[in-house]
């Protein structure tokens, strides 16, 4: 192998040229180029051409506490000049790991009983999945090993996560998803219930058709079910009133356990440290990253019961060591950069004030949208948010997938100097801002939001491919 002489590209040529992007169209890319990224301040971003963004999604949903937190970044090199790594296999551990699982425990529910750490929402999900196998094996029922999610749930791209996830696109040509994964339906009211029905119902028949597919499946081949509390990529959709009620119900009956996914909602998104307290969810095994450690290093944590934290350790003296870990679980930097992260949310009480600026968040988005012809429905809680599209607002019409109108206006948002997010597969588009947002840079979102939608509506009406109805 020869070495290359160095070359003299412009970094979006050599980005062009080297850079496999995630979730990206691979050929657009090639002709568009990238959009460099090259500082951040509280909620802005600027890129390498000077240009500056208010972040409305706080990268991918996770820089909770905003950027440029001087404290975290102290944190973070005062521990790599200590103790840059080590690992925590054969019970090896470090300071900042051990008082970070501690502290998780003290704000998560109280069956919850030792944290697992990873290094992504995905990887976390796989180890989620991984140890209701393992603890049903343990437990001598080695039939119960499906696991229900949701069709339009989002859990991840990993081989194991990515099944979970319920939205097609994630699946094509990657030969998935693995067939002990069932997605179960969609719980969106507003796009799901029958006309008429009300939401306490449309809770009830999901709940009933999950009920449906547990018993056609046999109860006894069916280990765990995993939600977010509130879908982000899916759509952002809070549960219809009642809903983690009725699944739960039906869990119980079951013996199915309850997993989740708080990757998004955790750390203050939904108004509360967790969304398990917003919603009334009992979990057994809750996923958390991104806000963990607001981005600034990655890290994920898989958190379980008492009660499968029984069986495991029951199980040691059975099945040897627990056989699974990652060369960074426990990575002592991303640890330290969790507590100083927690300190700053504590400290200013960041929960609270995504529970206040999200009503204002949500009256304003509804006050400047909801009347918009081209909007159906606006939607959220606290600091998450989503404003779907349609064609036809009395019926709902979904818009024709071809017009691509929700990634058009993601990229009007961006000419005006937003970033919200067009999600997959449908025409919603997400935000979700940092936490320590405040009311004159929600009215900026909005305000910019509004200049952009209003300009793409324009555009299709002059060329005739939609009217308002
Ligand atoms: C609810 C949820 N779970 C899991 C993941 C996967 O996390 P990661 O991208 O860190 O692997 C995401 C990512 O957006 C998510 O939203």
């Amino acid at each position: 192998m020869s070495v290359q002489p160095a070359h003299n590209l412009s970094l979006e040529e050599m980005d062009k040229q080297s850079f496999l992007h995630p979730y990206t169209p691979l050929k657009d890319h090639l002709d568009s180029g990238p959009t460099i990224v090259a500082a951040a301040k509280g909620v802005n971003i600027t890129d390498t051409q000077g240009k500056e963004y208010i972040d409305a999604m706080a990268g991918l949903w996770c820089v909770n506490i905003g950027w440029g937190r001087d404290e975290v970044v102290e944190a973070i090199a005062e521990q790599a000049g200590k103790l840059a790594y080590y690992h925590s296999f054969a019970s090896m551990a470090n300071e900042a790991s051990i008082r970070l699982a501690d502290r998780l425990l003290r704000l998560l529910p109280d069956n919850m009983s030792k944290v697992f750490f990873g290094n992504s929402g995905s990887d976390a999900n796989d180890t989620n999945v991984k140890l209701v196998w393992y603890y049903n094996n343990l437990r001598g029922k080695p039939e119960k090993k499906k696991i229900i999610s949701r069709i339009r749930g989002y859990h991840g791209v990993t081989v194991a996560a990515a099944s979970l996830t319920g939205i097609p696109m994630v699946h094509n040509a990657f030969d998935l998803p693995l067939a002990p994964m069932l997605h179960t339906e969609y719980p969106h009211y507003y796009i799901n219930a029958e006309p008429g029905m009300s939401e306490r119902d449309f809770s009830k028949w999901c709940a009933a058709k999950l009920e449906e597919m547990i018993v056609a499946e046999g109860p006894d081949t069916v280990g765990a079910f995993i939600a977010e509390p509130v879908m982000g990529a899916g759509g952002v959709v809070p549960p219809p009133q009642g809903y983690f009620q009725e699944i739960q119900a039906v869990l119980r009956k079951y013996d199915v356990l309850m997993i989740a996914d708080e990757v998004i909602t955790g750390f203050g998104r939904t108004g509360n440290w967790f969304a398990c307290e917003t919603y009334n969810i009992e979990p057994d095994i809750i996923t958390l990253a991104k806000g963990l450690t607001s981005g600034y290093i990655p890290m994920s944590a898989s958190v379980i019961s008492g009660d499968i934290w029984q069986v495991l350790m029951n199980g040691t003296p059975e099945v040897g060591a627990f056989a699974h870990g990652y060369t960074y679980s426990a990575h002592p930097v991303a640890a330290a950069a969790a507590m100083a992260n927690l300190d700053i949310m504590e400290r200013e009480n960041l929960p609270a004030n995504s529970a206040r600026m999200g009503t204002y968040f949500q009256n304003k988005l509804k006050q400047e949208l909801a009347d918009h012809p081209l909007v159906g429905d606006v939607r959220g809680v606290a600091l998450v948010a989503g404003v779907e599209l349609v064609a036809d607002k009395a019926k709902k019409t979904p818009l024709d997938a071809d017009l691509k109108v929700a990634p058009t206006l993601a990229k009007y948002c961006v000419e005006e100097g937003l970033i919200s997010r067009a999600l997959m597969q449908i025409s919603a588009l997400s935000f979700s801002p940092p936490l320590v947002i405040n009311e004159g840079e929600v009215d900026e979102v909005v305000g910019r939001f509004r200049r952009a939608l209003n300009r793409i509506t324009d555009e299709l009406v002059k060329a005739g491919t939609w009217k308002p109805q």
